[in-house]
């Protein structure tokens, strides 16, 4: 614990400046005797006792006063992360205790000092040079050290020296708004990260049209680009992005950018190069967010073998299948929690997840999952997933948040499913005189989570990100949750077995 001026680190002493001797020296002037060398005797040695003590309360002082806190909290890291490497997992700390606790002056703190410290942490210590952070996991254990937490946005000064773990319903807070958040409707998540409500998916979008349209979606207003090494466009996004930063469209600050790990790099000596490589076709430096793209482990496959490598292990093969690797979760997140810790991803998270997946995963989650994507529209509407993540404070994204349009071409969701044509849904657009898609991306915002529809049109981008000028009544909401036959349409259980010849189920 660390208190403005007052140091305590846990386990040290407090040290009291009064002077002790006081009440003894005023007990000798106060004594009546005659023999003057008697009360001389007792005056000298009283003042030698004062001057002893002054001496060793200075040096006390002194001792209290060096090395700084900063040291002193760099020491105890130093002897932590000894211990650590001994220790494989510790327990979160309960979310809702947490609290941040600064030693730099309250009105230099802001939200930003702690966008990137969504982890589980007791204690956020914001250091004399303002450029590191030390991240408590429980009192006495230092889990994490961020040397380079930046101090993005000096701008707002709002004291978060108590910061609330806000849930994503919570759309009012202070919270200061860092980057994008100036320009688009965001969830707050924990440690004051923003999340867009709006954001935009590139599966399916083609390669070659892809740097266009990135630049297209940032133009119209689009912050969160939605990515992954599976779509195979990653390079391509990536040139769009930097055609929308060398053209003055935005700063990379103002973009949240997500991608995700392929199955094949479960393992931990994978995961970072997979990261890695993401990194380097989309030409960042960091990423906002990277997703586990699935629970399920694939064999690897080697960059040069192919890239990105899909879901066959050998599509040359005489009986081309999927081939499952031994990997556990736990190795993947360790792994993840290694990314977020190096800075080299601000936010880890997941991706078709169940509840009970995700409570497993807590139990030894150092960091816990920022995001949970998953696909959720008015067939699916996944209430007790939504719930669950909401009273976990995990954000929640909802894919295909249009429901089947991305599967009719795949052959994996018939005419008569399409979600756009329920006359429901139809007629709450005629109501609202709103589209179709506008209802279903509202209709998403409003139960709390935030949508990531994909389109190659510009004409549809605008459409979709125009969702914050009108609500649905409640009636409204309910009537289109009611649609709900927990249909799934991107299920590998049974698409592995129609499309790879592979029985691959992972939500029943
Ligand atoms: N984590 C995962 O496992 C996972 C799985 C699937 C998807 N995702 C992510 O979620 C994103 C969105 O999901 P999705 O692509 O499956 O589905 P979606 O966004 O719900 O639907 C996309 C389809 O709807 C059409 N569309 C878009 N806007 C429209 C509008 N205003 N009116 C009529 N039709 C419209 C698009 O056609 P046009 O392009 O022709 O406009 C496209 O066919 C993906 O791109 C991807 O980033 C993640």
């Amino acid at each position: 614990m660390v208190e403005e001026n007052n140091v305590v680190l846990p386990g040290q002493m407090q040290f009291f400046w009064g002077d002790e001797d006081q009440p003894q020296a005023d007990a000798v002037r106060d004594e009546s005797s005659d023999d003057m060398a008697d009360v001389k005797k007792l005056k000298k040695a009283a003042k030698a006792k004062t001057t002893k003590k002054r001496k060793k309360s200075a040096s006390v002082k002194k001792k209290a006063q060096k090395p700084s806190a900063t040291v002193k909290l760099a020491t105890a890291v130093a002897k932590k992360q000894k211990k650590k490497a001994s220790r494989k997992f510790v327990r979160p700390v309960p979310q809702e205790s947490v609290t941040a606790t600064k030693i730099a002056p309250p009105d230099e703190l802001v939200a930003d000092d702690v966008l990137s410290l969504q982890p589980v942490v007791s204690d956020i210590v914001v250091a004399d040079d303002r450029e590191s952070a030390v991240v408590v996991a429980e009192p006495g254990v230092v889990e994490a050290v961020q040397p380079t937490v930046k101090v993005k946005n000096r701008a707002p000064k709002t004291v978060v020296s108590d910061v609330e773990v806000s849930s994503m319903s919570n759309e009012n807070s202070d919270v200061p708004a860092a980057g994008f958040a100036d320009q688009v409707d965001c969830f707050n998540m924990k440690w004051g990260a923003r999340f867009p409500k709006v954001g935009f998916g590139f599966w399916k979008v083609d390669k070659d049209k892809t740097a266009e349209v990135c630049r297209t979606a940032i133009e119209v207003g689009y912050r969160h680009l939605d990515c992954a090494c599976d779509y195979g466009n990653e390079v391509e996004v990536g040139q769009g992005i930097a055609s929308a930063i060398s053209d003055g469209v935005c700063d990379r600050e103002d973009l949240w950018v997500t991608s995700k790990l392929w199955n094949t790099y479960h393992a931990a000596d994978h995961v970072r190069i997979a990261c890695e490589r993401s990194l380097e076709d989309l030409g960042l430096d960091y990423l906002d967010l990277y997703l586990i793209h699935f629970p399920i482990a694939q064999r690897f496959v080697p960059f040069e073998k192919s890239y990105p490598p899909g879901w066959l292990f050998d599509p040359d093969a005489k009986n081309p299948t999927i081939e499952e690797a031994r990997v556990p979760v736990s190795e993947t997140w360790q792994a993840m929690e290694e990314l977020a810790k190096s800075g080299l991803v601000r936010n880890i998270g997941i991706c078709n997840f169940g509840t009970s997946q995700i409570r497993d995963l807590l139990t030894y989650a150092h960091i816990r999952p920022a995001v949970l994507q998953v696909e959720t529209h008015p067939y699916l509407t996944q209430e007790k997933l939504l719930r669950y993540c909401q009273q976990e404070k995990i954000t929640y994204t909802a894919f295909s948040p249009l429901g089947a349009q991305s599967y009719f071409s795949l052959g994996m969701a018939d005419p008569s499913e399409a979600v756009m044509e329920h006359p429901v849904v139809r007629e709450v657009a005629n109501a609202t005189g709103k589209t179709v898609a506008q209802v279903l991306l509202r209709w998403g915002v409003q139960r709390g989570t935030a949508v990531i529809p994909k389109t190659s049109s510009k004409q549809r981008m605008i459409e979709n990100i125009n969702v914050f000028n009108f609500e649905l009544s409640d009636a409204q909401m309910a009537a289109i949750s009611a649609l709900d036959q927990n249909r799934r349409f991107n299920d590998p259980g049974h698409f592995g077995e129609a499309a790879f010849n592979t029985f691959l189920p992972i939500y029943e």
